[in-house]
């Protein structure tokens, strides 16, 4: 792990030819960055459920690489060889997963994409299972691909300037939440390996952190230059002139562009656009979910109180207030400047004309 160019959250590891047998999935435990690297053994589909609730795994493409996996556990304890029993018990297997988090559809569509497989495949059980491991790789293998097309594609869109950039992100939308490279993370890496970064602004992304514990620690790695700040100033930073350009990442994106993404990020459209800088959103095409109309129908999770009420031992509030804490927002199509994904950069209101033919599942 010497650069986060090479950073993959989510690992097939078989030291046995029987795969089918031996293997199992390590993930980074992203709850301990960045004060402990981890790693966390998954042999079983529970385990793989309890790591995507508990976000030892996060982000969206890095859930649906790991739900895939998830499935190929589930898919391997199943005992019968009755091929319809098979497929009804790993239906079962599907819904324990699908109700692990609602809103990265990349989950829905990769568990979607290992069940059609698993109907597909015609033989005898034991053959099923091995073609729903390499599905599992194979999804792995794409996001990572996908990743740097889409930092490629970001490249070019990003503002000509003679001065390098100064880019704003939000979350970490990293190699740690895809299968590698990331996606908003995957443009800034691109844009620092083609010499176009001055530097980035990670805000730090209450509750969870992930701006000032994931996104900065992939910085760090890489020796990307990276300012942290508290999610409040990203306004004042802007007014200043210090942004040139805002690059997220996507939970789920609407077939007209409506785009959720971590709570905060409609703010820092707002304030993009009251300040005229570009606002881009980075993204494979699985996350972007055709079936649903705009951003009104996108499920949002809203997680436990205890993320805003406590840091670490330490209680922030009296007792006897109640909390809201939902864990992603909906920036509205009209402030997003375009969609990066790897095949190329979209406006928002063209996404279902050039992309919905291409989508796999
Ligand atoms: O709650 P999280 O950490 O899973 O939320 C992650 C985000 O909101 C990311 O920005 C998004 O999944 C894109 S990841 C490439």
């Amino acid at each position: 792990m010497s650069s986060a160019n090479h950073v993959y959250p989510v690992i097939w590891q078989s030291e046995s030819p029987d795969e089918a047998l031996n293997g199992r999935v390590l993930l980074i435990d992203q709850t301990r960055l960045p004060k402990e690297y981890a790693m966390v053994d998954i042999h079983r589909y529970e385990d793989m459920a309890w790591a995507i609730e508990t976000m030892i795994v996060r982000g969206a493409p890095a859930i649906g690489v790991a739900a895939a996996y998830g499935m190929y556990l589930g898919a391997r304890e199943i005992k019968t060889r009755d091929r319809t029993e098979f497929l009804t018990q790993l239906e079962q297997v599907a819904q324990r997963l699908r109700a692990t988090r609602p809103t990265a559809v990349n989950l829905f569509w990769a568990i979607d994409r290992m069940l059609k497989t698993a109907h597909q495949t015609l033989g005898p059980v034991d053959y099923l299972k091995q073609i729903l491991l390499e599905t599992a790789q194979n999804i792995n293998a794409e996001d990572l691909k996908t990743c740097r097309q889409i930092g490629n594609h970001g490249l070019q869109v990003l503002p000509s300037s003679p001065q390098k950039l100064r880019i704003l992100t939000h979350c970490n939308a990293g190699a740690l939440a895809t299968a590698g490279y990331g996606t908003a993370l995957g443009v800034v890496r691109s844009a620092w390996l083609g010499d176009r970064l001055e530097r980035v602004y990670a805000d730090e992304t209450r509750p969870r952190l992930q701006g000032a514990k994931l996104t900065a620690w992939e910085c760090v790695q890489e020796g990307i230059p990276v300012t942290v700040i508290t999610d409040n100033m990203a306004a004042h930073c802007m007014q200043r002139g210090m942004i040139d350009v805002v690059v997220v990442g996507a939970d789920r994106i609407a077939a007209n562009g409506d785009t959720a993404n971590k709570i905060g990020t409609y703010s820092v459209a707002l304030i993009a656009r009251a300040h005229n800088i570009p606002f881009f959103v980075a993204a494979p095409l699985s996350t972007i979910d055709f079936a649903i109309a705009d951003g009104s129908q996108i499920p949002i999770e809203e997680r436990h109180s205890s993320e805003i009420y406590q840091v670490g031992e330490t209680m922030l509030c009296p007792s006897g207030v109640e909390f809201y804490n939902p864990a992603f927002d909906v920036t509205p199509a009209n402030l997003i400047t375009a969609i990066i994904t790897e095949y190329g950069a979209v406006a928002p209101a063209d996404l279902k004309a050039k992309l919905a033919s291409r989508q796999m599942v």
